[in-house]
């Protein structure tokens, strides 16, 4: 336990010395300056932007659900657990050896600690790609903690809801100097998949997700309502509620599996929005909900208790979209950090005649708030039951984060 929760404060520190050392690369310069971007939308129909959708079929016995994807994708795995132990390694290597050692042979014994049928899932992946069993959960805990990124929900003049999100991932976990690309970043890249949640042949929900990982941190029940989930970054985050996990407390849920069981069995936006604000979490979050309905919209922010506000679309008032980041949204972003004020400009330049894919793609393809970690984008309609999600990619000069 112990060996854990140092690793964890050892990757706090390594934000701290890549901040600095990027910050003061002047060939970066403010970000902010970046013009909106047009006539993104849509992009080529080439591997490099397009992603594979697959179907996992609810009625299969839990453990063989996900087997023909990561069946077909455990070398993709192999490898991005393979760079985060590099990673560890490069901080301390003895260090490293002994988190492993607890990862392989301990960790996984705690699977059966999660909730149903999550536990059974993650043994079934582990047993389909031969990864031991820790390495597999410890690479569905990764998503609770190291997940930054920009949401908007937003509404057309007609009253329609659009619902589209950037997902940066791998945020100091291993600079490339070479290419001047995170490591982990570019591992995800090719393990973006869409997938269609069925139940006796037919959708009950849709996500987006990397191979291997069991969580909806994006997703839409078609005709119901679309989902998002932002890390937020707090003094009582997900480092003390996973620490409190791992150490024995079980009461807290895991934000990634909530979000599938909102898709599983909510039935309205007002349903999800109770769900999501009420239920005890291990980490903190910004959960953004569009429901099917004009004037359904919402950023709920969380701490792991309780919800602490809920701020809501006010078509009539002019509040026609809502954009989050990683900040509490009455709170100044980090000043080396600000995704929002670019993309809420972009936004009211493009105006609610224009919220629509092709909108909303090009705000979110506009730097900052595209940057080097950004794995992709991904546009929700929820009446037409729309998902379409591309790779992204942010070609220099482009901020890191
Ligand atoms: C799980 O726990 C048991 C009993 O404490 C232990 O013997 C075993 O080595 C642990 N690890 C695995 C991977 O089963
Ligand atoms: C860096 O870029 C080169 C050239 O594009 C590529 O061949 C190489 O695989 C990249 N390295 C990594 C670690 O992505
Ligand atoms: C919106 O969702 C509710 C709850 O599922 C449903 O009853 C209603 O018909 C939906 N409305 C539209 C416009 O799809
Ligand atoms: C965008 O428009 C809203 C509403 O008019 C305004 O409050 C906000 O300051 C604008 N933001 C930027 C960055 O232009």
């Amino acid at each position: 336990m112990f060996v854990t929760s140092t690793v964890l404060r050892g990757c706090t520190a390594v934000i701290l010395v890549v901040a600095v050392s990027t910050v003061s690369t002047h060939r970066l310069g403010p970000p902010q300056k970046e013009e909106c971007v047009t006539g993104k939308y849509p992009p080529p129909q080439t591997a490099e932007y397009q992603v594979p959708k697959y179907v996992v079929n609810l009625d299969l016995p839990a453990a063989d659900r996900w087997t023909h994807i990561v069946k077909e994708r455990a070398k993709s795995i192999v490898n991005l657990l393979q760079k985060f132990k590099d990673f560890v390694k490069a901080l301390d290597a003895k260090l490293a050896e002994k988190i492993f050692d607890y990862v392989d042979h301990n960790l996984g014994n705690l699977t059966n600690t999660l909730p149903q049928p999550y536990a059974d899932e993650i043994k079934g992946i582990a047993k389909a790609t031969e990864i031991p069993l820790g390495e597999v959960l410890l690479y569905n805990i990764f998503y609770e903690i190291f997940t930054v990124c920009t949401s908007i929900v937003a509404e057309d003049p007609a009253g329609k809801l659009y619902h589209a999100r950037n997902l940066d991932f791998g945020l100091f976990m291993g600079w490339d100097f070479k290419n001047h690309t995170w490591v982990i970043t570019e591992a995800l890249r090719p393990m973006i998949m869409n997938i269609e949640f069925q139940m006796k042949g037919q959708v009950v929900y849709k996500a987006v997700t990397y191979a291997g990982f069991i969580g909806a941190i994006t997703g839409m029940i078609p005709g119901v309502l679309t989902m998002s989930m932002n890390e937020r970054f707090n003094l009582d985050g997900g480092y003390l509620g996973i620490i409190e996990w791992l150490l024995g407390d079980h009461n807290g849920k895991w934000m990634s599996f909530l979000t599938r069981d909102v898709l599983m069995y909510s039935t309205s936006y007002q349903q999800a929005k109770e769900t999501l604000s009420k239920d005890e979490l291990l980490a903190p979050g910004y959960y953004i909900l569009g429901g099917n309905s004009s004037g359904q919209g919402c950023v709920i922010t969380r701490s792991r208790e309780k919800s602490l506000d809920i701020w809501e679309l006010n078509p009539g008032k002019g509040v026609w979209y809502l954009l989050e980041t990683n900040y509490d949204h009455w709170k100044a972003p980090l000043f080396v950090d600000d995704r929002r004020t670019p993309g809420m400009r972009c936004m009211n330049q493009t105006t609610q005649q224009n919220v629509g894919f092709a909108g909303i793609f090009n705000v979110l393809s506009t730097k900052p708030v595209l940057n080097k970690l950004t794995t992709y984008t991904a546009l929700m309609q929820v009446n037409a039951g729309k998902l379409e999600t591309y790779k992204q990619h942010c070609d220099d000069p482009c901020w890191p984060w």
